[in-house]
């Protein structure tokens, strides 16, 4: 991202953001309220528009897409760049193994008997082989996150945004759901997480941003920001967190 620019009705709310994200990386987002987490992770899922600025995804080959262009495949850059936000928002009509075959099938042109296999090692991996012929509404929240977690994934995606997925769960329920996340890892997804789970930020991340009205005012490697932060803005939010 490179001097990212959004405003909604005059206001500036992400104010010139950079940021780089590799293959495999976690970088977590972290800052109050109304900073500008959501904004930033929409606008990389082109959910929003930006106003000014660029977002250059780079595939394999290093070629570059600037993905602000208009003229952009939207679909195409959503296969690539994978989104899952704080409510689960599964299918509530479909079973489990449904609501992960769905986007491969329709969207990305994969066979029904490919999908359904690789639902099912999706599934397998977070824990939940067992509810593939469940409904949404049967299983508890950290499950439904997972099985979200798992929908993102079968679509092969390069980039995973996560918005707050954790945010909406029983305390209890957020480790089984954070454990899949920092699986990714392994897989050369860059992982873009918006959290307010600082435990989690400083425990499994690469990278920490903090935001503060629609600005990067710090970012680095976990332990700089959360033991050595260098601006009293970071070390005045953190302290809210410590008790
Ligand atoms: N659709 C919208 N229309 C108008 N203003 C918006 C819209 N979406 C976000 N904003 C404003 O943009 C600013 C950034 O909001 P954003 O949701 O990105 O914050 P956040 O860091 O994700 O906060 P939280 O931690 O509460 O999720 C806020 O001032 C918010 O009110
Ligand atoms: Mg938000």
């Amino acid at each position: 991202m490179e001097q990212l620019r959004k405003s909604y009705h005059g206001t500036e709310v992400l104010r010139g953001i950079d940021l780089t994200v590799e293959p495999g990386q976690v970088v977590c987002l972290i800052g109050a309220s109304g900073s500008g987490k959501s904004t930033l992770l929409r606008c990389l899922n082109l959910l929003e528009t930006v106003d000014d600025g660029t977002v250059w995804l780079a595939d394999e080959s290093g070629a570059e897409q600037d993905v602000t262009d208009p003229r952009v495949d939207v679909d195409g850059v959503r296969r690539r760049v994978g989104i899952v936000f704080q409510a689960y928002n599964l299918f509530p009509h479909l079973s489990v193994l449904q609501n992960l075959v769905l986007a491969p099938t329709r969207a990305a042109g994969v066979s029904r008997q490919a999908a359904r296999e690789r639902a099912l090692a999706l599934l397998e991996r977070v824990g939940l082989a067992d509810k593939a012929g469940a409904y949404p509404d049967a299983l508890s929240g950290g499950q439904q996150q997972r099985v979200a977690l798992a929908r993102a994934l079968a679509m092969d995606p390069e980039v995973l945004l996560l918005d707050e997925i954790t945010s909406a769960l029983d305390p209890l329920l957020v480790g089984e759901v954070l454990d899949v996340v920092k699986g990714l890892r392994a897989d050369g997804i860059a992982v873009v997480m918006a959290t307010h789970e600082m435990a989690f930020a400083r425990e499994a991340s690469d990278v920490v941003a903090f935001l503060a009205d629609g600005e990067i005012v710090e970012i680095g490697p976990p332990e700089q920001l959360f033991d050595a932060p260098r601006d009293p803005r970071t070390a005045a939010f953190l302290a809210r967190f410590r008790s």
